[in-house]
């Protein structure tokens, strides 16, 4: 019998090192769970979107811990190889204390093995806090849903030149902070490519053009069944793969391939927006595992 090999974050690091993309979904339950494994997805996430697509809200920020415990736990017992991050809601990091109280939760009763917050360099301290802990980090850049009543709206950032090096140096910090993986969300192409080329850390993205390391997408969007699609809310970057699939395998596995090969996304499925960023294109940084290890030890 075949034995397969369950993903980790130096397998990620490898992947994008080979330029073998990452395939991503979200997942809340233990159904779509299996399908998705078996399908070749990579990284599985547990997101706060849920409070959209399980709950049928309008925003993420009343998901609380337990909800993401409860659905991680649903999620993590099925998964043979794909590598399963789950969400760190609204304030649930408002601190040092609590960041690490929600991400021993997430870990240790909800079976994850990363946790993934929202912000820019406001963040690093948290992500160091838990980096240093062994707490695996996603930091999670761009869109950033849960602060939607601060941003006002959930459109593409980074659009003007100043948001765009910032951006880029939020990148640089979370990186240096620890993190291990960052998520890129609706951006245009040309800073998605330019965050990538910096990165040490693997990026995916979602509505951030095809250059970075891997794609994510929530599930029920591709499969044409979330509330967002069906009020004709659909944003840009999604892609409905139900549409001649013979089933809902068939449908995670043509997006699986269409990742894997770059054909998604195309620039239908991207915001092809001009940059004129005044810095020179950056050189790409080292890993800072070393830093962080470093950290460890004192
Ligand atoms: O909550 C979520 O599903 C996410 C992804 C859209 C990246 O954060």
């Amino acid at each position: 019998m075949e034995t397969v090999k369950p993903i980790n974050v130096a397998e990620l690091r490898r992947m994008r090192v080979a330029g073998e993309k990452i395939a991503s979904l979200t997942c809340y339950d233990a159904s779509f769970a299996l399908v998705e494994d078996r399908a070749g997805v990579d990284v599985i996430l547990v997101g706060d979107s849920l409070g959209m697509v399980m709950q049928g809200g309008n925003t993420t920020t009343p998901v609380t811990v337990d909800q993401v415990v409860y659905h991680s736990k649903c999620v993590a017992p099925q998964l043979k190889r794909a590598f399963l991050v789950a969400d760190l809601p609204f304030l649930s990091y408002a601190t040092l204390e609590r960041a690490l109280d929600a991400s021993q939760r997430l870990m240790q009763e909800g079976g994850a093995k990363m946790v993934k917050l929202e912000g820019g360099r406001e963040q690093a301290s948290i992500v160091e806090y838990l980096a240093v802990r062994g707490v695996p980090v996603c930091a999670h850049l761009g869109l950033q849903p849960q602060f939607v009543h601060k941003m006002g709206n959930f459109k593409v950032q980074g659009r003007e030149d100043a948001a765009a090096e910032a951006m880029l140096h939020d990148a640089k910090v979370l990186a240096e902070a620890g993190a291990d993986l960052l998520v890129l969300e609706c951006i245009p192409s040309e800073l998605g490519r330019r965050i990538t080329e910096i990165s040490p850390v693997p990026v995916i993205g979602i509505g951030a053009g095809p250059s970075t390391d891997g794609q994510i997408l929530v599930l029920q969007d591709i499969l044409d069944i979330s509330p967002l699609v069906t009020l004709g809310r659909k944003p840009r970057f999604v892609k409905n793969y139900m549409d001649g699939a013979a089933s809902i395998e068939a449908a995670i596995r043509a997006y699986v391939a269409e990742v894997k090969s770059g054909a998604y996304p195309d620039a239908e499925h991207s915001f092809d927006l001009p940059l004129t960023l005044q810095s020179p294109e950056p050189k790409a940084m080292k890993l800072p595992t070393a830093k962080v290890a470093a950290r460890r030890k004192k």
